[in-house]
């Protein structure tokens, strides 16, 4: 916890980048907690803003541009709108949500870069660089190919090669080709401006690994890690026309890189919404928290203080919640295979659950490791906590006062024990809960805020008011009093994070409370306070609905693996990378098709000592009838994976030709079923 309580908060979270639309992994890493936590503040009447836009400049946006013969602009406003609208449809509350590209932003990065200028900050380097003479164009690293000479890769980018994951510099291309013109790009002369990180190297150790050591531990190792490799200047300009113009003499056509422009945003979309920005970047009384993904941790705990530093007149961030990513079904997200679920396509399959995806994001976020959403988890997270713990408490209070009250608030009459002791635990979790939030622990902060609703449902079942409202109505009276009580508090503990649902139970209720510092008090809900007749807050969610986002998933992803281009030689194994495979010989018995799927049949394989069952994406290229009495060659010993929900135990090998038909690696008719392949 923060040990110096402050005026206000400013509250960022990473631009998205305008290029693409927004899925699961961005809301869960990134976003619920944001708007968890500036949610939970504005309910404390805490000054709070929260603000955020989108990236627009950068390679990959001139690259989207050029690949659809659209301007850079067209592609930055097409999903600065969808972007905006998704995060407005998932209750994502920002301030303000601006965007890079427009003029407030390209001034304050220039005025920005200009200070520094001014100040000497900077060292101006002249380096080589490629550049294409047919396009008459430097040539950004993202838009030069050519081979890794680390894999042989022969289609990696001249910052990264994708397949072996090491991250390159142009110059270690073997045969570098331009994306642009498809011509050899030559060396030539170009000058940039690099912010000398190195000279901030004893400060920054200072600031963070002394001063900051109650950042978290994914985001304070990666820092620790990063200052003791040492740091070294970075360019801060680039060769490009697209972004913001470097504003100084001799720099036509360079432009500020991206990730120098970007975090400035935070600063443009708090001038742009606020007259009194200053008091937000200025003041050492502003707590600023930066909410971003762990791939941002660099850019925000070492670039962009030393950034504010060398400047001079801003505040820093006091923490960096990071977290890291999540994946899909035991698969990395991926935007290129399509393996992502779409926050706009949610919404139209699920049209009002923003927030049981909310609550499962939240509930199961990627805070200190990777972590994985399953389609199963989130019905089973919705069903057994969402329906039948919260809803269901809900319900039971609201009806049975219906019932024996006529729906107006019964009174207290005497308080046992248990009442005492039930009253005294809404304040204990409300303490916890807070506790959690104020340390950016939002898995344990939900769980635990859902502790009260599991105490409603507790209370209601050890008193069991249906039981005795014939021998003793004075009691029950003080039964669902309480539990109305607990269902009010729940509205302000759990605002933060379903709250379109808190809303809906505030309709319930007639209760209209937001203040944090209501909760624990003991009569929200005075005696003869109507209570509306209650509709669900949750509902089931059954398999089919789970099995269609199944199939959907892997449609789209087949549909798209289709498209891909083949793909180069893999890096080099050794020897014993290749006896860790267990392959045999084996052939096929039965061969039937899997229902709703184009491209799965599901086979019987005789392997000689033993039968498997093996799922197979063929169903395009042989009929089942065609397959029984095959012989195949078959990876034994790869861990089953269920696919539509049947076990495979194992891979058939096939081959593809480059127009992607499939063929079996056939053995030989002499080698028995189980022999050894190698
Ligand atoms: O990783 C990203 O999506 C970047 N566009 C985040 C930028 S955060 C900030 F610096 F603007
Ligand atoms: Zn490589």
């Amino acid at each position: 916890m923060t040990a110096k309580t402050y005026k206000r908060y400013l509250i960022t979270s990473a631009l998205p980048y305008a290029n693409g639309p927004l899925h699961l992994g961005h809301l869960a890493g990134v976003y619920v907690p944001s708007d968890i936590y500036t949610r939970y503040l504005r309910q404390r009447d805490r000054d709070v803003i929260s603000v955020c836009g989108s990236d627009e400049h950068g390679v990959p946006i001139t690259l989207k541009a050029r690949k659809e013969g659209i301007t850079p602009q067209e592609v930055v406003d097409r999903y600065h709108g969808i972007n905006k609208k998704a995060f407005e449809d998932f209750g994502i509350t920002f301030d303000i949500y601006s965007r890079t590209s427009n003029q407030v932003h390209h001034e304050t990065a220039s005025e920005f870069f200009k200070t520094l200028y001014e100040k000497g900050v900077f060292i101006e380097k002249t380096a080589e660089q490629y550049y294409d003479e047919e396009a008459a164009t430097f040539l950004a690293d993202r838009y030069i190919t050519g081979t890794c000479p680390h894999c042989g890769n022969s289609s990696a980018y001249g910052d990264q090669c994708e397949q072996c994951g090491t991250s390159l510099s142009p110059t270690d291309l073997v045969n570098p080709v331009s994306t642009i013109s498809g011509s050899k790009p030559v060396r030539k002369e170009t000058k940039h401006w690099y912010l000398p990180l190195d000279k901030y190297e004893p400060w920054l150790k200072q600031w963070i690994l002394e001063e900051h050591k109650e950042w978290k531990p994914n985001v304070y190792g990666q820092c620790k890690s990063w200052l003791d490799q040492g740091l070294h200047p970075r360019a801060v300009s680039r060769d490009l026309d697209w972004g913001v113009p470097v504003p100084v003499e001799g720099a036509d056509g360079k432009v500020l890189y991206v990730w120098f422009d970007a975090p400035i945003g935070y600063i443009s979309a708090t001038k742009e919404l606020t007259p009194d920005w200053e008091k937000y970047w200025k003041d050492e009384e502003t707590r600023m928290v930066h909410f971003i993904g762990k791939d941002n941790i660099v850019f925000h705990c070492i670039v962009f203080p030393t950034m504010l530093k060398a400047e001079g007149s801003y505040i820093l961030p006091d923490n960096v919640p990071a977290n890291e990513f999540l994946n899909l079904e035991n698969e990395k997200l991926s935007t290129s295979r399509n393996w992502a679920v779409w926050l706009h396509e949610y919404l139209e399959d699920f049209p009002g659950k923003q927030d049981v995806m909310r609550y499962v994001l939240c509930a199961n976020a990627p805070e200190n490791k990777d972590n994985d959403f399953t389609w199963k988890d989130f019905q089973n997270r919705n069903n057994n906590e969402l329906v039948a713990i919260l809803g269901n408490f809900i319900n039971r209070a609201i009806v049975l006062t219906h019932k024996y009250f006529e729906g107006k608030v019964p009174e207290l009459t005497s308080l046992t024990e248990q009442d005492q002791a039930t009253l005294k635990e809404i304040e204990i979790i409300a303490q916890s809960v807070e506790r959690s939030l104020e340390n950016f622990r939002f898995r344990e902060a939900i769980k635990t805020a859902m502790d009260l609703a599991r105490l409603g449902n507790k209370y209601l079942a050890d008193t069991e008011p249906w039981k005795i409202i014939k021998s003793d109505p004075e009691r029950v009276k003080t039964i669902l009093n309480i539990a109305l009580q607990i269902s009010a508090n729940l509205t302000l503990l759990l605002d933060p994070f379903l709250p379109f649902s808190m809303e809906k139970l505030r309709g319930f209720l007639n209760f209209e409370g937001r203040s944090w510092d209501l909760i624990g008090t003991e009569s929200l809900l005075a005696p003869g306070h109507p209570i509306e007749k209650a509709s669900l807050l949750f509902e089931k969610i059954e398999d089919e609905q789970i099995e269609q986002q199944l199939e959907k998933l892997h449609i789209t992803k087949e549909d798209n693996d289709e498209s891909a281009e083949a793909t180069p030689l893999q890096p080099e194994i050794t020897f014993d990378d290749f006896t860790r495979m267990d392959l045999r010989t084996g052939t096929i018995l039965e061969a039937e098709k899997v229902p709703k799927t184009k491209k799965l049949i599901k086979m019987q394989v005789d392997l000689g000592f033993e039968k498997r069952t093996i799922v197979s994406g063929v169903a395009e290229y042989f009929k089942p009838e065609e397959l029984p009495g095959k012989k195949v060659s078959v990876l034994a010993n790869l861990a089953p994976r269920k696919i539509k929900g049947i076990e495979s135990q194992g891979m058939i090998l096939l081959s593809e030709n480059p127009d992607g038909t499939l063929h079996f690696v056939e053995p030989s008719e002499k080698a028995v079923n189980g022999s050894e392949i190698n």
